[in-house]
């Protein structure tokens, strides 16, 4: 090896253990979630988006940020449930807005982006969780969607029928609309004043915070026996959330990270299946990271696991090998039902 080659591998050494280190510096200790108080001060009148957020996770959110006295935009298919949370919420005294909306239509979530925009008292988006989601009904393997009443010159012939892939269209498709929305409204009126992210006050600074979360799950990070669809569109969750952390801080302040919950008991779950075989994480730990996500302006680029046992940092970075020794502690830890190695 010439003395050229050597050095450039030297540089090439550096310049990683670098990168390593600057990963090491993002990791978070997340607090134990009983032992998490939110600053209400920071959620208050700020503008917040959740899709889903009638049923399950988006609606304890929702729920949560209105009670300390953001004002709360959900989308979500269900307009029954949508329309008597929000009901309930204003009874309450608390600002909340439903807007009956399909994510996977992009111009019924672009209307529903303008509805939270103006309902927010500055006129601005400030925290946007992409959350909705169904669970799918579709696998790939073995293929059951045979048409074998179909006949080809009467002979009886078996006919693939083209699959639907409801949990990609919502989860993967749908996801990316609202992320792409978030991008927009989120930096709306911030652009002009992104000097003072850097060189602002501390209270400036939290007027212009600006965060975007996305809903993964641990199945981003393993496959599971008969969801190749979820998996799927999981898996490109994290796949749009590490391409994207990269990209937007620097450029637009904006603050990115990914919820990977394990199991949290929802209405997400088909009716009929034993739920005792699973091991719960208290809904109360999904909104306290929420809220963390919110109040600390200090968290981008994280994917959090959240486990019946609490929060953790998956480390899904070069230093934390993509978040691999994690989910090898989850698993060993843990009756993951049907994952595969
Ligand atoms: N519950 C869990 O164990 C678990 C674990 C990991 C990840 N997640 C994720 O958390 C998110 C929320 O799930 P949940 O468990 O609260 O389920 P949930 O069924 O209680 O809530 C999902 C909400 O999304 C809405 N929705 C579905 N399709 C929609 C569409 N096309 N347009 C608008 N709204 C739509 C539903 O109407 C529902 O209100 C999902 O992304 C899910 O994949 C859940």
């Amino acid at each position: 090896m010439s003395q050229n080659d050597s050095s450039k591998e030297e540089q090439e050494t550096a310049r990683l253990e670098k990168l390593i280190q600057t990963c090491k510096k993002q990791h978070v200790d997340f607090p134990t979630p009983y032992e998490y108080t939110p600053d209400n001060a920071k959620i208050q009148d700020k503008g917040v988006l959740i899709t889903g957020g009638a049923s399950g996770i988006g609606e304890a959110m929702a729920r949560a940020f209105a009670a300390a006295g953001a004002y709360v935009t959900i989308l979500d298919l269900n307009r029954p449930r949508g329309e008597q949370l929000v009901a309930e919420m204003t009874e309450k005294g608390h600002k909340m807005i439903f807007h009956a909306t399909d994510i996977t239509d992009f111009d019924q979530q672009l209307a529903a982006f303008r509805a939270a925009q103006s309902f927010s008292p500055s006129g601005q988006l400030s925290h946007v969780f992409a959350n909705a989601g169904n669970i799918g009904s579709y696998t790939l393997y073995p293929v059951e969607n045979i048409d074998s009443s179909a006949t080809n010159g009467g002979e009886a012939t078996k006919t693939l029928v083209k699959p639907s892939l409801p949990c990609v269209q919502v989860s993967l498709i749908g996801m990316y609309y609202t992320a792409y929305l978030a991008l927009h409204f989120l930096t709306l009126g911030t652009k002009a004043k992104s000097g003072a992210l850097d060189t602002g006050t501390p209270a400036e600074k939290d007027l212009l915070d600006r965060s975007l979360t996305l809903m993964g799950s641990v199945m981003s990070y393993k496959g599971y026996k008969g969801l190749s669809d979820y998996c799927m569109a999981k898996a490109g969750v994290r796949g749009m959330f590490k391409s994207l952390r990269n990209d937007i801080k620097e450029s637009t302040g904006i603050r990115l990270n990914l919820l990977a919950p394990t199991y949290v008991e929802t209405p997400i779950y088909p009716k009929g299946i034993d739920l005792s075989v699973y091991k719960f994480a208290p809904m109360e730990f999904l909104v306290r990271i929420a809220q963390q996500l919110v109040c600390d302006t200090t968290i981008h680029g994280r994917s959090i696991i959240i486990t019946a046992d609490g929060p953790k940092d998956m480390d899904d970075d070069i230093a934390g090998l993509d978040g691999a020794p994690v989910i090898k502690d989850f698993l060993l830890g843990h009756n993951m039902l049907n994952a595969g190695p």
